[in-house]
């Protein structure tokens, strides 16, 4: 399976024409990589940067229902008419600020599925029933198609004091989802279904995590710096 890196530019940049700039610059590097990316640009700047990009274009957020009487939301329809591939879910920022829920997760990682988008359901550090409670809610099928992004609260880039897990111990947390995930749904489904290491991600701990086991990483910070996010790229493609 080929490394996912995913670019999450959270609330970033501030005008279209940075965005676009970035983007380009990021897929024009990046050509005949051997590795999956996915940018998930603000809402606003999906529309311009798909048709444009030849990179898989993800969103950072969606509704639970694909449409209807729900002001200020964006559906898993209309991400998916317009070409996107993946849906960031239950990142702590939003689970923080926005109170957001894991049934709401849940439902939203549903919708996704339904329509053909990938979840990329963000497990914090002290998320272990609510990894459980996904496998429950989920068949075999549908859980090998989410992608799970362990991502510590603590180690997100912006916190205060904030530094990467250590690889080996995210290792563990790692292993035990795969093997929750081998008990409860097999080993083939285990192997399949994609985890992924999120939280100060960069050029310099990329290959620590992609070695101890992680299919990929979510990536904040160091995605908007188009030469660091290439150079964390290419280590990616290496490891
Ligand atoms: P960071 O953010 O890479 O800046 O730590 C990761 C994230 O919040 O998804």
């Amino acid at each position: 399976m080929k490394p996912l890196i995913i670019a999450n530019w959270k609330m970033n940049p501030s005008n279209s024409k940075e965005a676009f700039d970035l983007a380009l610059s990021v897929q024009n590097e990046l050509k005949g990589l051997n590795i999956e990316v996915v940018l998930c640009p603000p809402f606003v700047y999906v529309p311009q940067l798909l048709p444009s990009l030849n990179v898989f274009i993800g969103a950072q957020d969606c509704f639970w229902e694909q449409e209807g009487p729900y002001t200020g939301e964006i559906s898993p329809a209309m991400l998916k008419n317009l070409g996107c591939s993946h849906v960031i879910l239950g990142h702590s920022e939003r689970r923080r600020n926005l109170k957001e829920t894991a049934e709401m997760v849940q439902s939203k990682a549903k919708a996704c599925l339904e329509i053909g988008l990938i979840p990329v359901v963000c497990i914090g550090q002290s998320a272990e029933k609510e990894f459980q409670d996904m496998l429950q809610a989920f068949d075999a099928q549908e859980i090998s198609k989410i992608v799970f992004a362990y991502e510590p609260e603590w180690a997100i880039s912006t916190q205060k004091g904030a530094k990467s897990e250590d690889p080996e111990h995210a290792r563990t947390i790692m292993e035990g989802m795969k093997e929750a995930l081998a008990s409860a749904f097999g080993k083939e489904t285990a192997e399949k279904t994609r985890i992924i290491y999120g939280g100060s991600v960069n050029q310099e701990n990329i290959g620590k995590f992609l070695k101890v086991g992680f299919q990929g990483a979510l990536v904040g910070a160091a995605s908007l710096d188009n030469k660091g996010f290439v150079a964390l790229a290419k280590k990616a493609e290496l490891a």
